[in-house]
């Protein structure tokens, strides 16, 4: 069983970082194995929407991409975690979340004859984690729904999210124990989750 953790912020420790760490060590504790992926180390590049990918599910650009793919579809628990820039997520997350939902989501249709798109993919479960500074928790609230609409796409099932304001600076959240506090938590909950509740 394990979790992988993908910091959509191009900052190595910076808020993003910190607090997805602490929910990848609530999930250790309970005996789950972690790996933590920096999205700014790989190169994934933006979707071409060639939609080659509609029938085989694979994409067919040859960059950092599928070697993710592979590693998160391996895992039992994904956490998503991006700064939000702009009132959304940084452009290398949503370069990811474009490719995933391009190659990973198939259209069907509902005997009503409408079209409906779901994951390739089920049994997942999935933490999201938003930092930002100034902008309203409404915002921000919408920053996370977007990280959410990728779990789901990744057949994962979000069982919980960390939304933190007032983060500027590399390193702030150290300074506010409670969010890190809330993180581990979520940890543990996402572990819970894999193990199929048998976790406090
Ligand atoms: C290009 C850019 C755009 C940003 N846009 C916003 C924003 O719209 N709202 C906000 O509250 N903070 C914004 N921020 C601040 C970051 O979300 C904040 O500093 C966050 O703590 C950075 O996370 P990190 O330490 O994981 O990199 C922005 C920062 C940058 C560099």
């Amino acid at each position: 069983m394990k979790v992988i953790g993908i910091v959509g912020s191009p900052r190595c420790r910076g808020n993003t970082d910190l607090l997805v760490e602490q929910v990848l060590a609530g999930a250790r504790v309970h005996g789950i194995e972690t790996e933590k992926v920096h999205l700014g180390e790989l190169d994934i590049r933006s979707c071409r929407a060639c939609y080659s990918c509609a029938a085989t599910g694979r994409c067919v650009i040859e960059d950092d991409f599928p070697w993710l793919l592979e590693k998160v579809l391996g895992a039992s628990g994904i956490v998503l975690g991006s700064p939000m820039y702009v009132g959304t997520v940084t452009a290398q997350m949503k370069a990811f979340i474009d490719r995933v939902d391009c190659s990973q989501v198939e259209m069907v249709r509902a005997p009503t004859g409408e079209a409906r798109f779901r994951s390739r993919h089920r049994g997942r479960f999935g933490v999201v984690v938003a930092v930002c500074d100034l902008s309203p928790m409404a915002e921000l609230r919408r920053c996370a729904r977007v990280l959410e609409a990728c779990l789901r796409d990744l057949g994962a099932r979000p069982v919980g999210e960390v939304l933190a304001r007032r983060l500027s600076d590399i390193g702030d959240v150290r300074k506010r124990p409670e969010l890190l506090a809330r993180a581990f938590r979520t940890g543990e909950r996402l572990a819970a989750a894999i193990r199929g509740g048998e976790i406090g």
